[in-house]
């Protein structure tokens, strides 16, 4: 099932910084007009709706974990067009990589949050920050989203701001449109990639892939039609990759199985060099 709903996008956030003595890090509160509570009561329904629909057995477990050890930071990143994040940091010890969730049309970084994988990468020693794409979530559209320069230049600034290092990019569905220019002129930045169905892959050559040598997952549903295919085809041309398909899972398999998802997920980062 395709879903192109919007989130309702004008809650408004502040950021309050913590008194001294705490690790630093931003609350987030909102606040909310009447119309916006309307507005998210739809939204909330049409996502019962949605989930009702989803094919398979679904596992709420993994919707419902909460390990009252892991913060969920939050912020605006710094600079031109900021977009919105979420954040997590590794509980113990630390890894070498850290991860960068995109997401899908339908989707922003809170369903990172909602499916548990924030948590599970800090719990598993990692840094993870999830992004709201331009126009999405709580991030403000941007002009420099129309070009596929500009987006290749926005994510590049985005981890550069945020410093993250030795990213590794997980990027469904839509958020190729972001990836694939970014992979295609900066893989040198990118310990690993996660392509789950990506848009945007027919706009490059099998040579254009072959040179990327950065290790990848290419993660699909079974069930999906609508972009798994196509994308494969060429993702296959990636020098260094395996591929996983998700039996049972449609376009969004990481919502559809989420702890298959996240098992695949945790192999592929626990065994990057
Ligand atoms: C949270 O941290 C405390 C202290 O380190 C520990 O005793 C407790 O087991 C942790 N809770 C969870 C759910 O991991
Ligand atoms: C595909 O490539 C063309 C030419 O390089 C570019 O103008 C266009 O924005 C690209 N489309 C996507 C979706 O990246
Ligand atoms: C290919 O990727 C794997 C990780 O998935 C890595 O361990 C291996 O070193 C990579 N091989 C090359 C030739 O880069």
């Amino acid at each position: 099932m395709l879903v192109t709903r919007h989130q309702p996008r004008e809650v408004t956030y502040r950021f309050v910084k913590e008194p001294r003595g705490h690790r630093p890090r931003t609350v987030v509160q909102s606040s909310m007009s009447r119309s916006q509570v309307a507005l998210l009561g739809l939204g909330l329904l049409l996502m019962l709706l949605l989930y009702v629909g989803l094919p398979g057995p679904s596992e709420q477990t993994s919707w419902l974990w909460g390990d009252p050890n892991i913060t969920i930071l939050a912020g605006l990143t710094p600079g031109d067009s900021p977009l919105f994040y979420r954040e997590v940091l590794p509980l113990h010890q630390a890894r070498r990589v850290d991860v960068v969730l995109l997401h899908g049309k339908a989707f922003n970084s809170h369903t990172w949050e909602q499916l548990g994988t924030l948590q599970l990468l800090a719990q598993r020693g990692y840094r993870a920050v999830a992004l709201d794409l331009p126009g999405f979530g709580n991030s403000a559209p941007s002009k420099e989203a129309s070009t596929e320069a500009g987006r290749a230049e926005l994510l590049e600034r985005v981890l550069r701001n945020l410093e993250v290092q030795n990213a590794v990019l997980v990027s469904p569905s839509l958020s190729g449109r972001y990836a694939l220019p970014f992979l295609m002129r900066g893989h040198h930045q990118l310990h690993g990639f996660v392509p789950i169905a990506p848009a945007s892959t027919q706009n490059y050559t099998q040579e254009q892939f072959w040179a990327v040598k950065t290790p990848t997952l290419i993660l699909y549903g079974e069930l999906d039609r609508i972009l798994a295919q196509e994308s494969l085809q060429q993702l296959r041309h990636l020098p260094n990759h395996s591929v996983v398909k998700l039996r049972d899972a449609g376009h969004a398999c990481y919502l559809h199985k989420p702890q298959d998802f996240h098992l695949v997920l945790l192999a592929f980062l626990d065994h990057l060099p």
